[in-house]
């Protein structure tokens, strides 16, 4: 079921017509606009010769504490129930177009068993935590396509993971130790648009997805 979950999510309108998972629409465009001048500030201040989105990939934990201090507000947001589903959400809050990323806020019930499928990732990536918290699982790849868990650890807000394919790795992210409150997390994704995001995971998805082992 999780494999088929991830075409749902292919499915999201783009940034220009998205309310899935928006709750108060006129909260969400002043969150885009703090968040379009936080990134506007960091590229200004991105040292020459660096690469644009590793750079922000690295900071992106900076990045979530300043939209917080800056008064980005997470009750814009709220997750979807989709019966049988997992109902984590994901919502576009900036598009690069010519500089190759985007960022989302994702929505996480609370006390969910809910989880992404165990993946890697086909472009660069990048999270931090902006409110309570998640569980990422780490997994060994044993054969093609099989993996077995090495670990997991509980990432709390401002908390990052970053993937920028200079040593890839295999993970599961997941709520299923949350409180009582949603988590919200922010994410970077190395392409231009949401669609181009959903595209790329869509096109890939057999060559990033794994199974656990039976052994
Ligand atoms: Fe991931």
């Amino acid at each position: 079921m999780k494999k088929y979950f991830i075409f749902l999510c292919l499915l999201v309108p783009s940034i220009a017509c998205c309310y899935e998972g928006i709750k108060d629409l006129p909260s969400h465009r002043k969150n885009t606009e703090i968040i379009s001048d936080i990134v506007g500030n960091e590229l200004q201040m991105k040292p020459a010769g660096l690469d644009a989105v590793r750079y922000i990939a690295e900071n992106i934990s900076r990045i979530g504490a300043r939209a917080l201090e800056n008064g980005f507000d997470t009750d814009a947001y709220t997750y979807q129930v989709i019966a049988g589903w997992p109902n984590y959400t994901w919502v576009p809050l900036w598009e690069g177009g010519d500089i190759p990323f985007t960022l989302f806020i994702y929505i996480w019930p609370p006390r969910g068993q809910d989880s992404t499928p165990i993946h890697s990732h086909p472009i660069p990536c990048a999270l931090t935590v902006l409110k309570n918290s998640i569980t990422q699982e780490n997994f060994e790849i044993i054969d093609k396509g099989i993996v077995r868990m090495n670990g997991s650890k509980k990432l709390v807000e401002g908390d990052c993971e970053v993937d920028v394919l200079l040593d890839s790795f295999v993970h599961r992210v997941s709520c299923r130790e949350n409180g009582p409150e949603p988590a919200f997390t922010l994410h970077l994704y190395a392409k231009g648009t949401a669609k181009e995001v959903r595209n790329t995971f869509y096109k890939t998805f057999p060559r990033h997805s794994y199974n656990l082992s039976e052994n």
